[in-house]
Protein backbone atom coordinates (compact mmCIF):
# COMPACT_ATOMS: atom_id res chain seq x y z
CA UNK A 1 0.00 0.00 0.00
CA UNK A 2 1.08 3.71 -0.95
CA UNK A 3 0.18 6.89 -0.86
CA UNK A 4 -0.32 8.89 -4.31
CA UNK A 5 -1.77 12.31 -4.77
CA UNK A 6 -4.87 12.56 -6.40
CA UNK A 7 -2.92 13.56 -9.86
CA UNK A 8 -0.60 11.27 -9.66
CA UNK A 9 -3.65 8.69 -9.63
CA UNK A 10 -4.87 6.93 -13.28
CA UNK A 11 -7.42 5.03 -14.03
CA UNK A 12 -6.29 0.93 -13.50
CA UNK A 13 -4.97 1.23 -9.84
CA UNK A 14 -6.41 -0.49 -7.61
CA UNK A 15 -7.41 1.68 -4.25
CA UNK A 16 -6.05 0.32 -0.99
CA UNK A 17 -8.20 2.01 1.57
CA UNK A 18 -11.81 3.13 1.63
CA UNK A 19 -13.15 6.33 1.10
CA UNK A 20 -15.68 7.19 3.19
CA UNK A 21 -17.60 10.55 2.15
CA UNK A 22 -18.63 13.36 4.81
CA UNK A 23 -21.59 11.31 6.54
CA UNK A 24 -19.15 8.08 7.17
CA UNK A 25 -20.56 6.13 4.10
CA UNK A 26 -18.56 4.44 2.34
CA UNK A 27 -17.58 6.41 -1.25
CA UNK A 28 -15.11 4.29 -2.74
CA UNK A 29 -14.38 0.40 -1.12
CA UNK A 30 -10.72 -0.87 -0.78
CA UNK A 31 -10.10 -3.21 -3.97
CA UNK A 32 -12.03 -1.07 -6.15
CA UNK A 33 -10.64 -0.10 -9.61
CA UNK A 34 -10.43 3.32 -10.21
CA UNK A 35 -12.27 4.61 -12.75
CA UNK A 36 -11.80 8.07 -14.75
CA UNK A 37 -14.90 8.96 -13.32
CA UNK A 38 -14.25 8.31 -9.18
CA UNK A 39 -10.84 10.83 -10.00
CA UNK A 40 -12.85 13.41 -10.94
CA UNK A 41 -15.10 12.59 -8.18
CA UNK A 42 -12.10 12.55 -5.60
CA UNK A 43 -10.70 15.78 -7.08
CA UNK A 44 -14.43 18.00 -7.11
CA UNK A 45 -14.06 16.80 -3.37
CA UNK A 46 -10.93 18.59 -3.00
CA UNK A 47 -9.50 15.82 -1.81
CA UNK A 48 -5.59 15.23 -2.14
CA UNK A 49 -4.05 11.50 -1.76
CA UNK A 50 -5.18 8.20 -1.51
CA UNK A 51 -3.69 4.08 -0.14
CA UNK A 52 -3.26 2.76 -3.56
CA UNK A 53 -2.16 -1.17 -4.22
CA UNK A 54 1.14 -0.99 -6.58
CA UNK A 55 3.73 -3.92 -7.01
CA UNK A 56 5.99 -1.73 -4.37
CA UNK A 57 4.85 -3.21 -1.38
CA UNK A 58 1.33 -4.68 -2.16
CA UNK A 59 2.26 -7.31 0.65
CA UNK A 60 2.24 -4.59 3.11
CA UNK A 61 -0.77 -2.98 5.38
CA UNK A 62 -0.91 0.27 6.60
CA UNK A 63 -2.48 0.36 10.00
CA UNK A 64 -4.37 3.22 11.14
CA UNK A 65 -3.92 3.67 15.23
CA UNK A 66 -7.44 3.96 15.93
CA UNK A 67 -10.40 2.06 13.49
CA UNK A 68 -12.34 3.59 10.81
CA UNK A 69 -15.52 3.19 12.45
CA UNK A 70 -14.35 5.00 15.23
CA UNK A 71 -12.79 7.48 13.43
CA UNK A 72 -15.52 8.25 11.34
CA UNK A 73 -17.92 8.27 14.23
CA UNK A 74 -15.39 10.82 15.88
CA UNK A 75 -16.11 12.91 13.10
CA UNK A 76 -19.18 12.56 13.07
CA UNK A 77 -19.81 13.71 16.89
CA UNK A 78 -17.64 16.48 16.58
CA UNK A 79 -19.27 17.81 13.60
CA UNK A 80 -22.95 17.39 15.20
CA UNK A 81 -21.63 19.51 18.31
CA UNK A 82 -20.13 21.91 16.36
CA UNK A 83 -22.75 22.86 13.88
CA UNK A 84 -25.24 23.25 16.76
CA UNK A 85 -23.11 25.09 18.64
CA UNK A 86 -23.48 27.02 15.40
CA UNK A 87 -27.02 27.40 15.26
CA UNK A 88 -28.10 30.99 16.15
CA UNK A 89 -30.18 30.55 19.31
CA UNK A 90 -29.23 26.84 20.79
CA UNK A 91 -31.38 26.25 23.24
CA UNK A 92 -29.54 26.08 27.27
CA UNK A 93 -29.48 21.92 26.66
CA UNK A 94 -29.16 21.38 23.25
CA UNK A 95 -25.27 21.09 23.28
CA UNK A 96 -25.85 18.80 26.46
CA UNK A 97 -28.46 16.65 24.40
CA UNK A 98 -26.59 15.99 21.32
CA UNK A 99 -23.73 15.11 23.34
CA UNK A 100 -25.55 12.30 25.15
CA UNK A 101 -26.92 11.38 21.69
CA UNK A 102 -24.06 11.28 20.12
CA UNK A 103 -22.51 9.14 22.67
CA UNK A 104 -19.60 11.54 22.61
CA UNK A 105 -18.20 10.12 25.67
CA UNK A 106 -18.17 6.60 24.63
CA UNK A 107 -16.75 7.40 21.42
CA UNK A 108 -13.83 9.44 23.30
CA UNK A 109 -13.17 6.08 25.54
CA UNK A 110 -13.20 4.25 22.42
CA UNK A 111 -10.54 6.54 21.21
CA UNK A 112 -8.24 5.78 24.19
CA UNK A 113 -9.11 2.11 24.51
CA UNK A 114 -7.62 1.75 21.36
CA UNK A 115 -4.93 3.83 21.74
CA UNK A 116 -3.61 1.91 25.03
CA UNK A 117 -4.38 -1.60 23.61
CA UNK A 118 -2.11 -0.46 20.38
CA UNK A 119 1.00 -3.34 20.83
CA UNK A 120 3.41 -0.91 19.29
CA UNK A 121 1.44 2.57 18.74
CA UNK A 122 3.05 4.53 15.63
CA UNK A 123 1.66 6.81 13.74
CA UNK A 124 1.93 5.75 10.01
CA UNK A 125 -1.22 7.03 8.38
CA UNK A 126 -3.11 10.02 7.41
CA UNK A 127 -6.57 10.14 7.34
CA UNK A 128 -8.19 10.70 3.41
CA UNK A 129 -9.55 14.35 4.42
CA UNK A 130 -11.91 16.68 1.89
CA UNK A 131 -11.85 20.47 1.99
CA UNK A 132 -15.44 19.80 3.35
CA UNK A 133 -14.90 17.64 6.59
CA UNK A 134 -11.22 19.33 6.76
CA UNK A 135 -11.96 20.86 10.86
CA UNK A 136 -14.23 17.94 12.23
CA UNK A 137 -11.24 15.45 10.76
CA UNK A 138 -8.73 17.83 11.97
CA UNK A 139 -9.83 17.62 16.06
CA UNK A 140 -10.20 14.04 15.39
CA UNK A 141 -6.47 13.54 14.54
CA UNK A 142 -5.47 16.06 17.47
CA UNK A 143 -7.52 13.50 19.65
CA UNK A 144 -5.24 11.26 18.40
CA UNK A 145 -2.28 12.88 18.90
CA UNK A 146 -2.97 14.61 21.92
CA UNK A 147 -3.81 10.98 23.95
CA UNK A 148 -0.44 9.28 22.01
CA UNK A 149 1.31 12.45 23.97
CA UNK A 150 -0.36 11.81 26.69
CA UNK A 151 0.16 7.90 26.89
CA UNK A 152 3.66 8.21 25.73
CA UNK A 153 4.93 10.69 28.44
CA UNK A 154 2.37 8.36 31.42
CA UNK A 155 1.18 9.32 34.23
CA UNK A 156 -2.33 10.20 32.79
CA UNK A 157 -5.32 8.54 34.42
CA UNK A 158 -8.14 7.88 32.37
CA UNK A 159 -10.44 10.91 33.93
CA UNK A 160 -7.17 13.18 32.30
CA UNK A 161 -7.01 11.08 29.02
CA UNK A 162 -10.89 11.76 29.19
CA UNK A 163 -10.18 15.75 29.18
CA UNK A 164 -7.60 15.64 26.68
CA UNK A 165 -10.19 13.67 24.20
CA UNK A 166 -13.43 15.80 24.25
CA UNK A 167 -11.31 19.22 24.89
CA UNK A 168 -9.21 18.44 21.54
CA UNK A 169 -12.25 17.04 20.03
CA UNK A 170 -13.58 20.29 20.46
CA UNK A 171 -10.63 22.54 20.27
CA UNK A 172 -11.54 24.40 17.71
CA UNK A 173 -15.03 24.95 18.50
CA UNK A 174 -15.12 28.46 18.03
CA UNK A 175 -14.03 28.27 14.26
CA UNK A 176 -17.39 27.55 13.25
CA UNK A 177 -17.96 31.53 13.25
CA UNK A 178 -15.74 32.10 11.13
CA UNK A 179 -16.54 32.58 7.63
CA UNK A 180 -15.23 29.79 5.54
CA UNK A 181 -13.98 32.43 3.05
CA UNK A 182 -11.37 33.40 5.87
CA UNK A 183 -10.83 29.82 6.58
CA UNK A 184 -10.02 28.04 3.42
CA UNK A 185 -8.48 31.56 1.68
CA UNK A 186 -5.56 30.79 -0.59
CA UNK A 187 -2.59 33.64 0.37
CA UNK A 188 -1.96 35.28 3.29
CA UNK A 189 -4.83 36.43 5.61
CA UNK A 190 -5.28 40.59 6.25
CA UNK A 191 -4.86 41.81 9.35
CA UNK A 192 -8.65 42.23 9.99
CA UNK A 193 -9.24 38.38 9.21
CA UNK A 194 -6.64 37.54 11.10
CA UNK A 195 -7.80 38.94 14.27
CA UNK A 196 -10.98 36.72 13.26
CA UNK A 197 -9.33 34.13 13.57
CA UNK A 198 -7.65 34.41 16.78
CA UNK A 199 -11.20 34.84 18.47
CA UNK A 200 -11.80 30.93 17.80
CA UNK A 201 -10.53 29.97 21.22
CA UNK A 202 -12.11 32.29 23.39
CA UNK A 203 -15.74 31.98 21.76
CA UNK A 204 -15.14 28.73 21.66
CA UNK A 205 -14.54 28.58 25.42
CA UNK A 206 -17.24 30.85 25.91
CA UNK A 207 -19.89 28.68 24.27
CA UNK A 208 -18.95 25.26 26.46
CA UNK A 209 -19.17 28.10 29.69
CA UNK A 210 -22.11 29.23 29.32
CA UNK A 211 -23.61 25.64 27.73
CA UNK A 212 -21.97 24.42 31.28
CA UNK A 213 -20.46 21.42 28.88
CA UNK A 214 -17.24 19.85 29.22
CA UNK A 215 -14.55 19.92 32.65
CA UNK A 216 -12.26 22.54 33.29
CA UNK A 217 -9.35 20.91 31.88
CA UNK A 218 -11.74 20.42 28.82
CA UNK A 219 -12.60 24.09 28.73
CA UNK A 220 -9.00 25.50 29.48
CA UNK A 221 -7.77 23.20 26.09
CA UNK A 222 -10.11 25.10 24.14
CA UNK A 223 -9.33 28.46 25.49
CA UNK A 224 -5.39 27.70 25.58
CA UNK A 225 -4.52 25.80 22.33
CA UNK A 226 -3.00 28.62 21.08
CA UNK A 227 -0.86 29.33 23.83
CA UNK A 228 2.64 28.87 23.33
CA UNK A 229 5.62 28.45 26.14
CA UNK A 230 7.34 31.41 25.19
CA UNK A 231 4.49 33.87 25.61
CA UNK A 232 3.85 34.44 21.85
CA UNK A 233 0.65 32.61 21.50
CA UNK A 234 -3.01 34.04 21.66
CA UNK A 235 -5.61 34.83 23.25
CA UNK A 236 -3.66 35.56 26.66
CA UNK A 237 0.00 35.60 25.60
CA UNK A 238 0.06 33.26 28.45
CA UNK A 239 3.72 31.68 29.72
CA UNK A 240 4.98 28.50 30.39
CA UNK A 241 3.38 26.92 33.83
CA UNK A 242 0.49 29.36 33.31
CA UNK A 243 -0.70 27.00 30.26
CA UNK A 244 -2.48 24.14 31.12
CA UNK A 245 -0.21 20.90 30.45
CA UNK A 246 -2.79 19.31 28.73
CA UNK A 247 -3.56 22.70 26.23
CA UNK A 248 0.31 22.09 25.89
CA UNK A 249 -0.04 18.65 24.26
CA UNK A 250 -3.13 19.52 22.26
CA UNK A 251 -1.32 22.31 20.77
CA UNK A 252 2.32 20.45 19.68
CA UNK A 253 -0.51 18.21 18.17
CA UNK A 254 -2.72 21.01 16.61
CA UNK A 255 0.15 21.91 15.03
CA UNK A 256 1.82 19.34 13.79
CA UNK A 257 -1.49 17.93 12.28
CA UNK A 258 -2.22 21.42 10.55
CA UNK A 259 1.63 21.37 9.18
CA UNK A 260 1.13 18.17 7.78
CA UNK A 261 -2.35 18.70 6.23
CA UNK A 262 -2.57 19.14 2.58
CA UNK A 263 -4.42 22.95 2.67
CA UNK A 264 -6.24 25.29 -0.66
CA UNK A 265 -3.26 27.64 -0.09
CA UNK A 266 -0.81 25.14 -0.01
CA UNK A 267 0.74 21.11 0.31
CA UNK A 268 1.00 19.40 3.30
CA UNK A 269 4.95 18.99 4.98
CA UNK A 270 6.62 15.51 5.15
CA UNK A 271 6.08 14.28 8.33
CA UNK A 272 9.82 14.61 8.83
CA UNK A 273 9.82 17.84 7.31
CA UNK A 274 7.14 19.29 10.08
CA UNK A 275 8.84 17.99 12.51
CA UNK A 276 12.49 19.63 12.28
CA UNK A 277 10.26 22.97 11.52
CA UNK A 278 8.64 21.90 15.11
CA UNK A 279 11.85 20.91 16.48
CA UNK A 280 13.68 24.26 15.43
CA UNK A 281 11.04 26.22 17.09
CA UNK A 282 11.94 24.59 20.37
CA UNK A 283 11.19 27.80 22.52
CA UNK A 284 7.18 27.75 21.49
CA UNK A 285 6.15 24.09 22.39
CA UNK A 286 7.47 22.24 25.53
CA UNK A 287 10.32 20.07 24.61
CA UNK A 288 9.66 16.68 26.45
CA UNK A 289 6.04 16.83 24.95
CA UNK A 290 7.34 17.00 21.81
CA UNK A 291 9.87 14.25 22.16
CA UNK A 292 7.15 11.91 24.06
CA UNK A 293 4.79 12.26 20.35
CA UNK A 294 7.51 12.35 18.09
CA UNK A 295 8.48 8.91 19.22
CA UNK A 296 4.92 7.20 18.13
CA UNK A 297 5.12 8.95 15.00
CA UNK A 298 6.58 7.59 12.12
CA UNK A 299 8.87 10.43 10.16
CA UNK A 300 8.97 8.02 7.00
CA UNK A 301 5.65 6.76 6.88
CA UNK A 302 5.32 3.10 5.76
CA UNK A 303 4.59 3.30 1.36
CA UNK A 304 7.33 6.46 1.50
CA UNK A 305 10.25 6.43 -0.83
CA UNK A 306 13.10 7.40 0.56
CA UNK A 307 17.12 7.46 -0.40
CA UNK A 308 19.20 5.98 2.09
CA UNK A 309 23.01 7.65 2.37
CA UNK A 310 24.35 4.52 0.88
CA UNK A 311 22.41 5.89 -2.69
CA UNK A 312 19.93 2.81 -2.28
CA UNK A 313 16.22 3.74 -2.85
CA UNK A 314 13.15 2.00 -1.72
CA UNK A 315 10.06 2.14 0.03
CA UNK A 316 9.62 1.80 3.76
CA UNK A 317 7.98 -1.57 5.38
CA UNK A 318 8.62 -0.81 8.95
CA UNK A 319 8.32 1.92 11.97
CA UNK A 320 8.98 0.56 15.58
CA UNK A 321 7.73 3.15 18.32
CA UNK A 322 10.90 5.02 19.92
CA UNK A 323 12.75 5.09 16.44
CA UNK A 324 10.74 7.42 14.48
CA UNK A 325 13.68 8.03 12.26
CA UNK A 326 14.96 4.79 11.55
CA UNK A 327 12.51 2.09 9.36
CA UNK A 328 12.96 -0.74 8.06
CA UNK A 329 13.09 0.21 3.84
CA UNK A 330 12.59 -2.56 0.66
CA UNK A 331 15.28 -1.54 -1.62
CA UNK A 332 14.37 -1.53 -5.63
CA UNK A 333 17.02 0.67 -7.16
CA UNK A 334 20.90 1.33 -6.48
CA UNK A 335 23.29 3.45 -7.64
CA UNK A 336 23.12 6.94 -9.64
CA UNK A 337 21.95 5.33 -12.33
CA UNK A 338 19.02 4.13 -9.96
CA UNK A 339 19.51 0.07 -11.44
CA UNK A 340 16.41 -1.99 -10.42
CA UNK A 341 17.65 -4.47 -7.86
CA UNK A 342 16.16 -8.17 -6.81
CA UNK A 343 14.24 -6.41 -3.94
CA UNK A 344 16.24 -6.43 -0.27
CA UNK A 345 15.24 -4.95 3.14
CA UNK A 346 17.57 -2.36 5.25
CA UNK A 347 16.72 -2.43 8.50
CA UNK A 348 17.99 0.96 9.75
CA UNK A 349 17.19 0.78 13.56
CA UNK A 350 20.41 0.57 15.50
CA UNK A 351 22.99 1.38 12.20
CA UNK A 352 24.93 4.15 12.73
CA UNK A 353 26.64 4.16 9.39
CA UNK A 354 23.38 4.06 7.63
CA UNK A 355 20.19 6.66 7.75
CA UNK A 356 17.54 8.03 5.41
CA UNK A 357 18.75 11.00 3.55
CA UNK A 358 15.59 12.31 2.48
CA UNK A 359 12.16 11.56 0.82
CA UNK A 360 10.98 11.63 -2.20
CA UNK A 361 7.56 12.75 -3.90
CA UNK A 362 5.39 11.10 -6.37
CA UNK A 363 6.91 13.21 -9.02
CA UNK A 364 10.24 11.85 -8.47
CA UNK A 365 9.47 8.60 -8.11
CA UNK A 366 7.50 8.80 -11.24
CA UNK A 367 10.90 9.53 -12.90
CA UNK A 368 13.04 6.80 -11.70
CA UNK A 369 13.22 4.37 -15.06
CA UNK A 370 11.49 1.43 -13.79
CA UNK A 371 9.63 2.51 -11.49
CA UNK A 372 6.46 3.81 -13.79
CA UNK A 373 5.84 -0.62 -14.66
CA UNK A 374 5.77 -0.65 -10.80
CA UNK A 375 3.27 1.84 -10.21
CA UNK A 376 0.62 1.03 -12.65
CA UNK A 377 0.96 -2.63 -11.39
CA UNK A 378 3.14 -4.33 -13.29
CA UNK A 379 6.35 -6.58 -12.40
FE1 LIG B 1 -7.38 26.50 16.86
FE1 LIG C 1 -6.93 23.20 15.40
Amino acid sequence: MRRIPVWALKPGMIVDRPVYDINGGLLINRGRVLKKEYIHRLKRMDISFLYIRDSFIPDVDIEDVILDETRNRAISVARSVLEEAFREQPSKNSLNLIMEKSNFGEVVDDIIDQLLGANDLMVNMADIRSTDNYTFAHSVNVAVLALTTAISLGGYGRSKLRHIGSGSLLHDLGKIKIPLEILNKEGPLEEEEFEIVQEHPLSGYEIVSQKDILEDAARDIILQHHERNDGNGYPKQMIEEEINPLAKMVAISDVYDALTSDRPYREGFLPHEAMDLMEIKGDEFDIDMLRALFHHVAAYPVGTFVELSSGELGVVVKNKAGYPRHPRVRIFFVGEDKERVQPYEVNLRGKVDQTVVRALKEDEVNKIPGAQAMISGER
